[in-house]
């Protein structure tokens, strides 16, 4: 088979890629190692910077989002039973759009397909071959069967377990890594949320965060020890837990239910360098992880997505070079802006071993600084809804 770009992995960055260059004529095809049900089941943040709403409406994905994403201005924070909001749209002029990430790769699926996109499912034994060529292929397997793929430009959107990065010589690769000492434990309820915003809690106890998906499926996570198993937890040790570390009187009217998802996530800090290897181009996951709480890992792709779209639509469109000669460095920047803040804001608000009583002054003294200064909440408020691409 021959494409212009062959995409390594249908998540949200290799589906919004694929898309966004059929808009413009150019060729994919996307080779995913699961089945797209599979796909669909992961349960991942749902807070959408204004950037990828942008690019998702480019790529004609954004009615359902529009129709059933929900508008919100701000967050609160809390600390014990103290809470502030932030408004963002106040500071930056800017809302953010809850709307479930699974909800937007079936959108980008729906679309991929409506416009008769090839999406293989399944593949296995992928290997990108000559990527620091100008013809690089790809070969892989399908229920044993031996495939290739001739292109011209390899997108590696294959997550932070998949085999792109790792096609890029060590002797060539910097990789930069900070793992954090405890773990996310989620759940997915169909209660009414807590709140009509957002609230990321500080306690004695350790963060909790409350989400939502829609007014009757909310999602809310507590920081747990990386040696926790979710069967350690029942749903009732759960929300007793969860209602101990928000303020007590959103705890007072917390709606409890049996939980339909439950899971741990680790969390990790992590950037590797460069983000391109002759005709092989990282994307998303595949070159960077945030910890979750600042909500910038599908944000972050996509700002990833947007440079290198823009770079290969310029190639194919005029024959320059210059947007894919510059897309690492373009990408990196907007990268280890969206890791400093997601680390800023984790080690603001989780409790971390070994901290002194002097630490947990000092994390006090941010939020009520945060809570009170104009400016710090600005800064915190742009960021939030994502940095200029
Ligand atoms: N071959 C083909 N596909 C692969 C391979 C492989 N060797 N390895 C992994 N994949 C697939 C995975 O099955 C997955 O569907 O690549 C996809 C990568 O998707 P994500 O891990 O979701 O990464 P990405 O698309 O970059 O999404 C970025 O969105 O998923 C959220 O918050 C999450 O930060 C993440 C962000
Ligand atoms: C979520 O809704 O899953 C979510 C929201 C905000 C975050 C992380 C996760 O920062």
């Amino acid at each position: 088979m021959k494409t212009q770009v062959a995409i390594i992995g249908g998540g949200p960055s290799g589906l919004l890629l694929s898309q966004l260059l059929h808009t413009r004529g150019i060729e994919s095809i996307v080779l995913e190692r699961k089945t797209k049900d599979y796909v669909l089941s992961r349960i991942r943040a749902g807070v959408l910077e204004q950037g990828l709403v942008r690019l998702l409406e480019e790529a004609g994905c954004a009615e359902r989002l529009h129709a059933e994403g929900y508008v919100h201005d701000g967050t609160l924070v809390s600390y014990g039973d103290e809470m502030f909001r932030v408004d963002f749209t106040e500071h930056t002029g800017t809302p953010v759009i809850v709307y479930g990430q699974t909800e937007v790769t079936r959108d980008l699926y729906a679309a991929r397909e409506a416009a008769g996109g090839i999406i293989e499912y399944e593949v296995e034994d992928v290997v990108i071959n000559n990527a620091d060529s100008d013809a690089p292929y790809i070969t892989y397997t399908v229920g044993g069967e031996p495939r290739r793929v001739d292109c011209d430009f390899v997108a590696g959107c294959d997550g932070f377990h998949g085999i792109s990065r790792q096609t890029i010589p060590l002797d060539v690769r910097r990789e930069y890594e900070k793992v954090y000492p405890f773990g996310w434990l989620g759940i997915l309820s169909e209660t009414p949320p807590v709140n009509h915003e957002l609230i990321y809690a500080n306690s004695t106890r350790g963060f909790a965060l409350c989400s939502m998906r829609n007014e009757n499926l909310s999602r809310y996570y507590i920081q747990c020890s990386l040696s926790d198993k979710p069967e350690d937890w029942t749903d009732e040790a759960f929300w007793q837990e969860l209602k101990r570390r928000i303020p007590a009187d959103q705890a007072a009217k917390l709606v409890t239910g049996p939980s339909i998802e439950k899971s741990i996530a680790p969390l990790r800090s992590f950037v590797t360098e460069p983000m391109r290897y002759g005709n092989l181009f990282l994307c998303g996951d595949a070159a960077h992880i945030v910890p979750p709480t600042g909500a910038k890992g599908l944000n972050t792709a996509a700002s990833d997505v947007h440079y290198l779209y823009n770079g290969l639509r310029a190639f194919y469109e005029t024959g320059s070079r210059e947007g894919i000669d510059s897309y690492s460095e373009k990408a990196l920047k907007r990268v280890w802006k969206a890791e400093r803040f997601s680390w800023w804001f984790s080690s603001l608000m989780h409790r971390y071993p070994h901290q002194s009583e002097f630490d947990l002054k000092m994390q006090i003294a941010d939020l009520e600084f945060l809570r009170s200064n104009k400016a710090a909440q600005q800064a915190m408020a742009e960021n939030y809804v994502g940095l200029p691409y």
